[in-house]
């Protein structure tokens, strides 16, 4: 792997982790959202980002490679207070660096932060049922299938399933059993 380093959000300057963020969104289409709609511009990003660093527990780390933002890594505390024990996790590679490794590290780094921020004790994040290289790290960093949205996502007229999936992060505790198989095939057009 390429020397690295693993920065902040904080430490890293704002444009280059949107045109990281570009770049990731501009090249995958298994995001539930457009980056346009997540982020309709950079000061739209810029401020989600002020938002999660107030929420205690919040965890936003990037690999940096040769000066710039590569991967990055986001877990993100719910806000009712029911529910700040738990998070939603997404990440992503830049098209540049994907297939070596970069996925794995930024998501090991996170989770080793989360399992030692007290707060958090559940890891939440969805993915597309045909996105078979996230599966594949989730599973291999020990995430759970929870269950398979049918149909959960529709881009034009094709439809595509979703698997919610869950770490425990609280050490000595292990992520809930499967409540339903996951089925990886996509479901058809309607
Ligand atoms: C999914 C993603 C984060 C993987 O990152 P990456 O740096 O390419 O992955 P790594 O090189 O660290 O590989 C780690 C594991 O992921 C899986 N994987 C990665 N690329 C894969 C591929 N093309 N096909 C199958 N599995 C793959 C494998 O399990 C791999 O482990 P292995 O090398 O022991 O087989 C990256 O492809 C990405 O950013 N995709 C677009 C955005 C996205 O889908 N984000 C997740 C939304 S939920």
């Amino acid at each position: 792997m390429k020397p690295y380093q693993i920065k902040e959000f904080v430490d890293c300057r704002i444009d280059e982790l949107h045109a990281l963020f570009r770049d990731v969104y501009a090249s995958s289409n298994m995001m539930s959202e457009t980056l346009a709609e997540k982020y309709p511009d950079i000061a739209s990003f810029a401020r989600d980002l002020a938002t999660l660093r107030q929420l205690p527990g919040a965890i936003a780390l990037a690999v940096v490679i040769a000066h710039r933002p590569g991967a990055y890594v986001i877990i993100r505390p719910r806000r009712p207070s029911r529910l700040q024990h738990t998070a939603d996790l997404n990440m992503g590679v830049a098209r540049r660096e994907r297939g070596q490794g970069l996925g794995r590290l930024i998501l090991q780094v996170g989770l080793d932060r989360a399992r030692v921020e007290p707060r958090l004790e559940i890891v939440y994040l969805m993915v597309r049922a045909d996105n078979t290289p996230a599966i594949g790290l989730y599973e291999q960093a020990g995430f759970t299938p929870l269950c398979v949205l049918h149909r959960d996502i529709r881009i034009n007229e094709t439809y595509f399933d979703g698997v919610l999936m869950r770490l425990c992060v609280v050490p000595g505790m292990a992520s809930s059993s499967p409540m339903d198989p996951v089925a990886r095939a996509t479901s058809g057009p309607a």
